[in-house]
């Protein structure tokens, strides 16, 4: 059986878009930045949507732009099914995530948790993520090959080590996840930088599947003039 024949699975996605956006620096939360007129939010969700499966969706916001609150951005409700969960975000992305997942519809058995400002990730590579995890694996997360030689480097700089490019890649999200395996992750107390390291750390394989250039993240001004060039010639989901 390959991946592609995968039985389908009750999909819960959780959207992480309550950071501030220090590194853009623009006058609002970062998920809240326009890109030819609509939030990168917006973006995110009309693509997840589209996700196979999909039961439920959570929305992790800032305080202050959660529905009802002055910063909402009514845009996204054109897209978001019914019952869909919106919850303030925490301190650090790990604890914006811990929310959203405590949020989900425990009947999901497959987890997406994706960066809102991984505004213009196609739907194709939600879809090979789900795939995996319907085929069996703990969890599999998209990524790249890296194209520049990476070195390891001591606190003066000097480099240590230069690791086997061949074996390395650039990850990005949707990162997917047996939800049973995501949820024990959160519970065991131990932190780490993203949540496939997380499970990783439990004892559990996680897969790489083929990402995508377009879901790149927008983190500097240069990044979100990237995605306007890329809106502006015509791309679309
Ligand atoms: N995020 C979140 N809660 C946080 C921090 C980050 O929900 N406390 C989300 C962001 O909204 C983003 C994703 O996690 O969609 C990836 O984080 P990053 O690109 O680092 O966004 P920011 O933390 O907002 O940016 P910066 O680090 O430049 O401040
Ligand atoms: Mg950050």
């Amino acid at each position: 059986m390959t991946d592609a024949d995968a039985a389908p699975r009750s999909v819960g996605v959780v959207v992480v878009a309550a950071g501030s956006g220090t590194r853009l620096g623009a006058a609002v939360p970062k998920a809240f930045v326009r890109l030819a007129g609509r939030t990168l939010l917006s973006y995110a969700v009309e693509r997840v949507v589209q996700v196979p499966g999909l039961a439920s969706v959570v929305l992790v916001l800032p305080e202050g732009w959660l529905p009802g609150e002055p910063g909402y951005d009514h845009e996204i409700s054109r897209h978001l099914p019914a019952g869909t969960a919106f919850v303030a975000g925490g301190a650090k992305r790990g604890d914006s995530v811990r929310n959203g997942l405590e949020r989900l519809d425990p009947a999901c058995d497959v987890v997406l948790i994706h960066d809102a400002a991984r505004c213009l990730t196609p739907v194709s590579t939600f879809e090979r993520v789900v795939a995996a995890v319907g085929a069996g694996a703990a969890g599999a997360v998209p990524g790249l090959p890296v194209v520049d030689t990476i070195k390891t480097v001591d606190a003066e700089g000097v480099i240590t080590g230069t690791p086997d490019r061949a074996a390395l890649r650039a990850v990005q999200t949707p990162q997917g996840f047996d939800a049973k395996v995501l949820r024990t992750a959160y519970a065991s107390g131990l932190s780490a930088t993203d949540d496939a390291a997380l499970v990783e750390l439990t004892g559990h394989h996680v897969r790489v599947v083929e990402g995508d250039p377009l879901a790149f993240k927008v983190t500097t001004p240069e990044d979100l003039a990237h995605a306007e060039r890329i809106v502006a010639a015509g791309w679309s989901p």
